[in-house]
């Protein structure tokens, strides 16, 4: 409503309404290799596009006369309401996109109720962007995303720290255990300037810092060559106000060595679930399922939520689209809630998403590209057109609140049907 008029009143918005619009908006206004950083995919961008393409297949069948009067967006996911059914997904080195970074999205998402997953990746601390929340709407929910670190001392130190600043859920991202093949990075050399950027979870973390100035002895140094690090080191230089610049020089070379050295730990297996099991209360949700017999192994072992997603397209191209994922994970656990996301750019997608099984969506890049264009601001309004937009498409489509979408009060047909 508050959007319609001001649209009447002849008042423009600060980031344009349109998805594609919004995305040609923020690559105006950045650096390219930062934008080529967040709207990139892997490889050929096949699955990216394949990502736009299964929702495109399939078609809202509109219900009428049904009092649509009253609305009810709301979910409730872990025991706690939310007013959109949609989250946040975790952004990395969300300084490439306004020096505000994850702090500004936190302000926007804290004032609408919407919850952020704080990345692991982070341009700006868990603590930090947990105070801006508290600031603007104590108790605004927030999860906090766990890449899994070869260091079991640091993935305690993570949680904890999660714990402490108030993250209600713990999202462990499956698909990253290697950073993709990043093609349109590769291309611009820029990768070094990212990392130094997105590793401030680490260097607010007392574990993975002890010691930090006598790197000396961190036992193997990484396969990292000396221009990779001259460029890391540049990129403190190149962005005064960043977070690696914070660190001094020698500390900075020496935290994004130990950040190379410990972030990942690609043999990791489902055994290991138990183990971070017995050192949280937060519920546990796995982002990145495909596939349904993952799903069932998921609930087997006590996970408490999951997450379909390829990455936005960013890690396995030619992987199948999220959405043509979704049904089967959904049907194969039945008791967890399924959160969709990797492609969700309007209203009538959240409702396609709803409708073949998904509890809720996550948002990645429009948020982004809100960001890039007008901080927080601009952030806080592509929550509010996807919130108008979805709002609208459920009331047109004949449904007052989500289980009417997902009992099929309305349904959605295949595009050739
Ligand atoms: C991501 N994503 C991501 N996921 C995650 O678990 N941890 C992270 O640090 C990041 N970082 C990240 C950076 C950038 C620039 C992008 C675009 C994405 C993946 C993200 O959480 C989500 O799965 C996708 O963004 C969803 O796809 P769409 O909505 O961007 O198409």
């Amino acid at each position: 409503q508050a959007i319609y008029s001001a649209g009447m009143a002849g008042r423009r918005p600060r980031v344009p309404v349109a998805e594609t619009a919004l995305e040609a908006a923020a690559q105006r206004r950045m650096a390219a290799a930062d934008f080529a950083y967040i709207a990139g995919g892997a490889g050929r961008e096949s699955t990216m596009a394949a990502n736009r393409h299964a929702f495109e297949r399939w078609r809202i069948v509109p219900r009428m006369l049904r009092d649509v009067a009253h609305r009810d967006t709301a979910i409730t996911l872990f025991g706690r309401r939310y007013p959109q059914p949609f989250l946040l997904c975790p952004i990395g080195v969300l300084e490439a996109a306004h020096p505000g970074a994850d702090v500004a999205v936190a302000r926007a998402a804290a004032a609408r109720g919407v919850p952020m997953i704080f990345s692991n990746q982070a341009s700006r601390s868990m603590e930090d962007c947990a105070a801006a929340m508290e600031a603007v709407a104590p108790g605004a929910p927030r999860w906090f995303q766990l890449y899994w670190s070869k260091s079991d001392a640091l993935v305690e130190s993570l949680v904890a720290r999660a714990e402490a600043c108030g993250c209600e859920a713990l999202v462990v991202t499956l698909d990253t255990t290697l950073l993709g093949w990043r093609s349109r990075d590769l291309d611009l050399a820029h990768l070094p300037f990212l990392l130094g950027r997105g590793i401030a979870q680490y260097t607010s973390d007392p574990v993975f810092t002890a010691g930090l100035d006598a790197a000396a002895d961190d036992g193997p140094r990484p396969p990292v060559n000396l221009t990779t690090l001259r460029n890391v080191l540049a990129a403190a230089r190149h962005y005064p106000g960043s977070s690696l610049a914070a660190l001094t020089s020698g500390r900075a070379l020496a935290a994004v060595r130990r950040f190379i050295a410990t972030y990942s730990r690609p043999n990791l297996t489902w055994g290991e679930l138990a183990w971070l099991r017995q050192r949280t209360r937060l519920p546990i949700v796995l982002k990145g399922v495909l596939d349904a017999d993952d799903a069932r192994m998921a609930a087997d072992h006590g996970v408490d939520g999951l997450i379909v997603s390829n990455h936005g397209g960013r890690q396995v191209d030619g992987a199948v689209a999220s959405l043509d994922a979704l049904p089967a994970v959904a049907a194969a656990a039945p008791k967890l809630p399924v959160i969709l996301d990797s492609g969700v750019r309007g209203g009538a997608d959240v409702f396609k998403a709803l409708a073949l099984g998904a509890t809720a969506v996550g948002l990645g890049r429009p948020y982004a590209y809100g960001l890039a264009l007008a901080g927080e601001a601009g952030a806080g309004e592509v929550m509010d057109n996807l919130a108008a937009d979805f709002e609208l498409i459920m009331a047109l489509a004949g449904c007052r609140g989500i289980d009417e979408i997902r009992n099929g009060a309305a349904r959605i047909v295949p595009n050739d049907a």
